[in-house]
């Protein structure tokens, strides 16, 4: 089929077509539906923010994105097609805790690379492009395992990042970092946003929400709990457990 000789969409002030969709999504573990009637949109090039108590589910909400876990029940879409390994491929995912290859900071860059078959010239232009964006440059021949916290998880960032992913997906990026660490990788967050990608955040911190949020979705015992605005969620939350869990009470459900 032909393209339209005008495409209204782009012309119209219609939503543009999710990057990614979710549906009726489920994950059962252990006897228990862990993520319970997801639905959600992701929408290209903006940043969403998942937020919720610790257990809620953020990090395997994360894990079916990416294709790591299989649904138990529901579908996910990504551009309007079945996920995929290709879709796979357009995606990049930085986890709660990062696992470094026994190797350099420079070779965990270039298997980065190699594994989406970017060789020659260009993988060491990106990977020099990398080093200097993440100011790993000094690090380079540094052993990853041996970095500490705050420049693993850059390096983690700068592994993600060197693919030019369409979609980042970060689990708590900068927990436990100290406020320089945090910044060096909200830089970085902000540089991958301003080159097109799209990013779902899963963070504690509401601050970073606002920084550099668009969306944001809270989950609450598997459940979307609300959505909206980051500003408007986090100032006036309309449910009871971002209420409670913004106030920093704990949201036990079905009490009175
Ligand atoms: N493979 C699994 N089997 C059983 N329970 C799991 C499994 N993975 C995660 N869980 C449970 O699912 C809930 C959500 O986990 P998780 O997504 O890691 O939470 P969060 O990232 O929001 O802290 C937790 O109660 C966790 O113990
Ligand atoms: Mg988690």
């Amino acid at each position: 089929m032909s393209e339209p000789a005008i495409n209204i969409r782009a012309h119209s002030a219609v939503a543009p077509e999710p990057l990614m969709s979710a549906r009726g999504l489920c994950f059962d573990a252990g006897g228990q539906r862990l993520i319970d009637a997801v639905d959600l949109d992701i929408l290209p090039g903006r940043c969403t923010v998942v937020m919720g108590a610790n257990g809620s589910g953020k990090s395997l909400l994360l894990r079916l994105l990416h294709g790591l876990l299989t649904p138990s029940e529901g579908s996910i879409t990504w551009r309007g097609r079945p996920l995929d390994r290709a879709a796979r491929r357009e995606q990049a995912m930085v986890f709660q805790r990062p696992v470094m290859l026994r190797r350099s900071v420079a070779a965990n860059l270039r298997f980065a690379l190699s594994v989406r078959g970017v060789r020659g010239p260009e993988r060491k232009a990106r990977e020099a492009e990398t080093l200097d964006l993440a100011r790993l440059d000094g690090l380079k021949d540094r052993p990853a395992r041996v970095l500490s916290g705050g420049e693993q998880q850059r390096l983690a960032m700068a592994r993600a990042m060197i693919s030019a992913p369409r979609l980042l997906l970060l689990d708590e990026p900068t927990a436990s970092l100290d406020p320089a660490s945090t910044l060096a990788i909200e830089n970085l967050i902000a540089q991958a946003r301003e080159s097109g990608a799209t990013i779902i955040l899963v963070t504690h911190d509401a601050g970073q929400a606002r920084r550099l949020g668009d969306d944001l979705i809270f989950l609450q015992g598997g459940r979307i709990a609300e959505t909206g605005p980051v500003g408007r969620v986090l100032d006036a939350p309309r449910s009871k457990a971002a209420q409670a869990w913004l106030s920093g009470r704990l949201f036990v459900p079905n009490t009175p």
